[in-house]
C-alpha cells in the first residue's frame, strides 16, 4: 500500500519525507488556504516545491467546475513538473476532463468520491486514481469502510488499473483498516501516520531494555 500525505505544509511534508516511507503528496484549496498560499503563481510556486521535497505523485487540484476552465488549469499544473497528477471534482464536466488527461496521458486524481457508481465513472474516463472520502462519510454516521470495499470489488470484477486512493482519513485504524480491504493508497494528514509507530508495550519493552543494557557495559 502507497503512503501519502494529505496536506500542503512543507514541514509535515520534510516530516514524513524523512521516514522514508512517503510516496506522494495530496493537496486541495482548503488545505492550501491554510497555508495562507493566494494567487496563481504563489500556487505554482508551492507545488514546484513540493515536487522538489518528495519524488513522487503531487495532486494538485483545479479550483474550476466547468470543463473548459478545468482542462486550462489542469494543462497548466501538470506542465509544473512531470510527478504532478490533476486532481479533478466528481461532476459532469469532471468526467469528461478525467478523459481528456487520460488520453493525453497526464495523471488524475478524481476527487470527492461518496459512491460506487462515481468510482466506476471515473474508472470508466481513465483516472488514476479515485478518492473516497472515508472520514466524511462516518462523520455523517455512513460506512465509509464499505464504500472502499465495494470500489475494491468492482475495480477487481473489471481488472479497472484506476488505483483506491482512500482519503479523509481521520485516524490510525482508517489507515491499518484500508489496509485490510486492500486499498492501494491512503492518503493522511501527518499524526494518523505517526500513530502507527506507537504501543505501550513498545515504550515499556525499551525502557526495560535500555535499563538493563547499563548492566551490560
Ligand atoms: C484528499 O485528497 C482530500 O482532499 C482530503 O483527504 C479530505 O480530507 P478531510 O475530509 O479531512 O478534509
Amino acid at each position: 500500500m502507497k503512503f501519502f500525505i494529505d496536506t500542503a505544509n512543507l514541514e509535515q511534508i520534510k516530516e514524513a519525507k524523512d521516514l522514508g516511507i512517503l510516496d506522494g503528496v495530496t493537496t486541495n484549496p482548503s488545505l492550501m488556504a491554510k497555508e495562507g498560499i493566494q494567487g496563481a503563481e504563489a500556487i505554482k510556486n508551492h507545488y514546484k516545491t513540493i515536487c522538489e521535497i518528495v519524488d513522487g505523485d503531487i495532486s494538485a487540484e483545479v479550483l474550476s467546475t466547468t470543463y473548459e476552465e478545468m482542462i486550462k488549469e489542469g494543462d497548466e499544473l501538470a506542465a509544473i513538473h512531470p510527478n504532478i497528477v490533476v486532481k479533478i471534482p466528481m461532476i459532469k464536466d469532471g468526467i469528461k476532463a478525467l478523459k481528456y488527461f487520460s488520453d493525453k496521458g497526464i495523471k488524475t486524481n478524481c476527487t470527492l468520491i461518496f459512491s460506487p457508481g462515481q468510482a466506476l465513472l471515473a474508472a470508466k474516463a481513465g483516472a488514476t486514481y479515485v478518492s473516497p472520502f472515508l472520514g466524511r462519510l462516518d462523520d455523517i454516521s455512513t460506512d465509509g469502510l464499505n464504500l472502499i470495499q465495494e470500489i475494491r470489488l468492482i475495480f477487481d470484477n473489471y481488472m479497472y488499473e484506476t488505483e483506491i486512493l482512500a482519503a479523509s482519513i481521520r485516524h490510525s485504524m482508517h489507515i491499518i483498516d484500508c489496509a485490510k480491504i486492500g486499498a492501494d493508497v491512503i492518503t493522511s494528514p501527518l499524526p494518523p501516520i505517526l500513530s502507527l509507530l506507537k504501543h505501550p508495550l513498545t515504550d515499556s519493552g525499551l525502557a526495560q531494555f535500555v535499563a538493563d543494557s547499563q548492566k551490560l557495559s
